[in-house]
């Protein structure tokens, strides 16, 4: 079976799929996207994620180039054509195709649309839960503005290269004061020595994860201490936990940063509830 994309009002398969070389997203990474998990073949937390594209859009100032509702029947047909029961859908948008010019192209560009989805190995997923995964740390190398959802991820693709080739599945940015913000496609975690759940606070300076604001409505049910502030790569060292989060892997373990043992090493007791908490909470549709 072909895997198809809907690209700019077409459904096509992935080998004919494609967009023009003057296509803004391919010359200046000038646009967004989205990943939202796919689920028993429902949408997770469809809605929040709907809402930052459209705040990433409006950040760059580009027009959203179909209804929010449209959108979203594109999304379920896109998943439907796939067979996608347990994966992802991604959506992008760029500023659209235009002679090369760094500023904006004329009023009335047309911004492009992408949607494709894909299956995940669910199975593994669950297998490299069950084990914790290890995450190196590199420096922060990104632009001042990581809470826009842009495709421009080059520094993301070489952290991540950078974790592969030291057998890590994660690289966490460390900023100019020692303090992590956040995974290359994650949001980092602790749970420190005297049993707070920590992460970041999102600022300009991380992306605005909804599994991670998803979390945090899981976190206020639990008689757990939380807080959202900065935490140093050696406070990161010395937790009793850690984890990341995104969509495509919601609560993930982290056994080792560096080559710093996390705990015992292995998978800790608040991060495994988290993870078996999240779907209860995350809106389904
Ligand atoms: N990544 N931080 C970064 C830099 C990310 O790229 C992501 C998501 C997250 C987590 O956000 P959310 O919980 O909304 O998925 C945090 C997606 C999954 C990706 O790029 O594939």
């Amino acid at each position: 079976m072909p895997r198809i994309a809907y690209v700019n009002g077409r459904y096509l398969p992935i080998r004919e799929a494609s967009v023009s070389i003057e296509d803004r997203g391919y010359q200046f990474s000038d646009g967004v996207y989205e990943v939202c998990e796919v689920r028993a073949g429902a949408i997770i937390d469809e809605r929040l994620h709907l809402e930052r594209l459209r705040r990433s859009l409006d950040e760059l100032r580009i027009p959203l180039p179909l209804s929010p509702r449209a959108l979203t029947v594109i999304m379920r047909e896109i998943i439907r054509r796939n067979r996608v029961r347990d994966g992802i859908v991604y959506v992008q948008m760029t500023r659209g195709v235009a002679r090369r010019d760094h500023a904006f192209p004329p009023p009335g560009t047309t911004p492009s649309v992408v949607v494709t989805a894909r299956s995940l190995d669910t199975v593994g997923n669950e297998r490299r839960a069950a084990q914790g995964i290890t995450v190196i740390t590199v420096p922060e190398t990104r632009w001042a503005r990581p809470d826009i959802k842009s495709i421009s991820l080059l520094p993301n693709v070489l952290a991540k290269q950078a974790a592969r080739e030291r057998g890590a599945a994660e690289a966490w940015f460390v900023d100019r004061d020692g303090r992590i913000t956040e995974g290359a496609s994650t949001n980092a975690w602790i749970i420190t020595k005297d049993r707070e759940v920590v992460t970041r606070p999102a600022d300009n300076g991380i992306l605005r994860g909804i599994t991670r604001t998803v979390l945090i409505q899981v976190l206020k049910t639990r008689s757990l201490r939380f807080e959202e502030r900065t935490f140093t790569v050696a406070e990161a060292y010395e937790a009793d936990e850690a984890f990341a989060t995104a969509a495509s892997q919601i609560v993930m373990p982290v056994v080792r940063i560096d080559d710093r043992m996390i705990g015992d090493g292995t998978p800790g007791p608040v991060a495994k509830s988290l993870r078996e908490a999240f779907h209860a909470h995350a809106e389904r549709s």
